[in-house]
């Protein structure tokens, strides 16, 4: 689909099936009941579209897994009609085309529809499922194409839009929304909601539950669960200052209100930059603010990502590679330089260990995702190759004139969805031919379509990782006792340098040593344990098993659990012992992360 219409950008989403250069939905309402008994959402999308082809009557709209009930249109002041539809054969990456022939060029359409339990954008939790044993939980994840599961629309991230929402709930149940939640708002089962900035599909979110609120800014709050609401307030409670951080840098935040949402263990991220309230893993609440660069994150896409957005995911590095810097300088600001740099360090290692195993093609920034499954091409590639390339550029330029680029850069696109080739241009004339002779367009091509790592690669250190690490040395070489390392003075950021630098072949004798002094295996903090198991795994230490079974039990974040499968599933007394386990946590994980393991564990 590459038709070039006049005064329409020319892009390129393959993972839509909505003729987009023709026309755009240009705002949608919602009407949805959200029944727990049926686990589904029932009503209706009401679109206002906006021609730019004025003789195109044809519509098409993305769905998966939606029962269609009946399709009206109208034009102008008119009456809804009733149209013909049809929906198209359902495609396992794309879903099913949902085809809308009316005999005149609409102006409104009203689609009738009901999502179905195993819709891919949603969770709906038991109240069993849930920690305070009382009220069910249900809550959406869209990004990258889940919009499609729940609402009949054309989900690409190209199409931006303005919402709307009446939702209807059991009376006991709070919903919330990707727009104007009010912190005051009455339990009562009726509410609505406003987002008056044009956002992409992915961007619309829903979450509805016992939820309680607690303010900590006039512009910032929670909303969690009572179980965990204080102990997240404590460990969130930088956030207005990350606020002021980043709108130091990178101009106004543009969207009001920012709250965050904390939602139950089996959420398949680490957060989603859903506007206006970003949606949180209870896994960061460590008790120590030591996995809060999370919330940075998820700041920073408020410019990076949903002020400018990719406008296809192919593009998906101007998204997080983007989100990834601003958030290091964000941490900077708010934490420390030293933190900042051991984050990068971190971040860098974790590409490394991508890049041994992706495929060549995957390791481009540009990646090429046709025919492909968004969700499986995932990796580090965009966030940190995509962030090395950004502090390749800071370092090259210096701050005094990088920083000016971004802000302008955000301003400039503020409200649009752009290709890299979009970027590139903007960056060619506002950084590279402003300052001559400093960045190559050589250079440049080099990160954004080569492969693997350029030979200008920025390689962060950290002196503190660097002390971690002769120590580490000095004792598997047995010269240095543990009790001798002042491991009491250290923060999650060295355990894990510590832990990640390991050998994968140390002697099970060190592993003890390590376990019994530290108890690694019991730790609380989730990423810790990740790193500890994974590393026990390799090492054959047999010891975790049991915390481990626990572990993937209670936690659905793909991060953490993905490559624990993945490193089970390699042997086939792994397999024997995990297909059990996987039974048990299976049903209390989301339809994502059952599909990415069902995949591993296939035999
Ligand atoms: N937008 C992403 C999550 C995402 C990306 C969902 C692509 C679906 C497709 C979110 O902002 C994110 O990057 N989360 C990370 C945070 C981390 C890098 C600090 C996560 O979930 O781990
Ligand atoms: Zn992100």
């Amino acid at each position: 689909m590459m038709l070039v219409v006049p005064g329409f950008a020319k892009v390129d989403d393959d993972l839509t099936y909505a003729n987009y250069d023709q026309v755009k939905v240009s705002h949608v309402h919602l009407d949805l009941t959200v029944d727990f008994e049926q686990k589904a959402l029932v009503g209706s999308a009401e679109l206002t579209l906006d021609w730019s082809d004025k003789d195109a009557k044809t519509l098409y709209l993305d769905t998966r897994d939606l029962v269609v009930d009946q399709v009206k249109a109208k034009q102008g002041e008119g009456d809804w009609q009733k149209v013909n539809f049809k929906l198209g054969k359902r495609d396992d990456v794309m879903g099913a085309k949902l085809t809308i022939k009316p005999d005149f060029q609409a102006d409104k359409l009203l689609v009738k529809y009901k999502s179905q339990p195993q819709a891919s954008g949603l969770q709906w939790l038991s109240k069993e499922q849930t920690a305070g044993k009382k009220l069910p939980f249900m809550f959406s994840q869209n990004q990258a194409i889940h919009a499609r599961s729940w609402i009949p629309i054309q989900d690409t991230p190209a199409v931006r839009m303005t919402y709307t929402a009446q939702i209807n709930t059991d009376k006991s149940l709070l919903a919330v929304m990707s727009a104007n939640n009010e912190p005051g708002t009455e339990r009562d089962g009726d509410y609505q909601f406003t987002m008056p900035q044009a956002i992409p599909a992915y961007l619309i979110a829903i979450a509805v539950g016992d939820l309680e609120f607690k303010a900590m800014s006039e512009q910032t709050g929670i909303y969690a669960e009572q179980y965990i609401l204080d102990a997240s307030v404590a460990e969130f409670d930088d956030t207005q200052d990350m606020i002021t951080a980043s709108e130091k840098l990178y101009g106004e935040y543009r969207w009001g209100r920012y709250d965050l949402l904390m939602l139950p263990p089996s959420f398949p991220f680490g957060g989603m930059e859903n506007p206006r309230l970003s949606f949180i893993t209870p896994t960061v609440v460590a008790g120590d603010k030591s996995l809060v660069n999370l919330i940075a994150h998820e700041l920073a896409h408020s410019w990076s990502g949903n002020l400018v957005t990719n406008a296809t995911w192919r593009d998906l590095w101007l998204n997080e590679g983007f989100t990834s810097y601003v958030e290091n300088r964000i941490m900077e600001v708010v934490f420390s330089k030293e933190r900042s740099v051991m984050e990068q360090v971190l971040a860098v290692e974790s590409l490394k260990s991508d890049m041994k195993t992706l495929p060549a093609d995957d390791t481009i920034l540009h990646l090429d995702l046709k025919g492909r499954d968004p969700d499986a091409a995932f990796s580090n590639i965009p966030y940190v190759k995509g962030q090395l390339f950004l502090i390749f550029l800071e370092k090259r330029y210096g701050r005094e004139r990088f920083d000016p680029f971004v802000l302008a850069y955000f301003n400039h696109f503020a409200f649009q969805s752009i290709t890299t080739d979009d970027f590139l241009q903007y960056m060619n004339n506002n950084l590279i031919k402003k300052y001559p002779g400093i960045v190559s367009n050589k250079e440049v091509d080099e990160w954004v379509f080569g492969k693997g790592l350029p030979a200008t690669t920025p390689n962060p250190t950290s002196d503190v990782f660097t002390k971690v690490e002769t120590q580490s040395k000095a004792w598997q070489a047995g010269t240095l006792s543990l009790d001798k390392i002042p491991t009491d003075k250290w923060t999650v950021h060295e355990w894990l340098y510590f832990i990640n630098e390991l050998p994968r072949d140390l002697a099970l004798q060190k592993m003890q040593e390590l376990d019994k002094a530290f108890d690694l295996t019991t730790s609380q903090n989730a990423e810790i344990a990740h790193a500890w198991y994974l590393l026990a795994l390799i090492n054959g230490y047999d010891v975790i098993k049991p915390q481990l079974e626990e572990y993937l039990i209670s936690i659905g974040r793909r991060k953490l659990i993905v490559p624990l499968y993945m490193k089970l599933a390699e042997t086939d007394a792994g397999l024997v012992w995990v297909k059990p386990v996987y039974a048990k946590a299976r049903p209390g994980y989301h339809p994502l992360a059952q599909g990415t393991i069902d995949e591993i564990l296939r035999e």
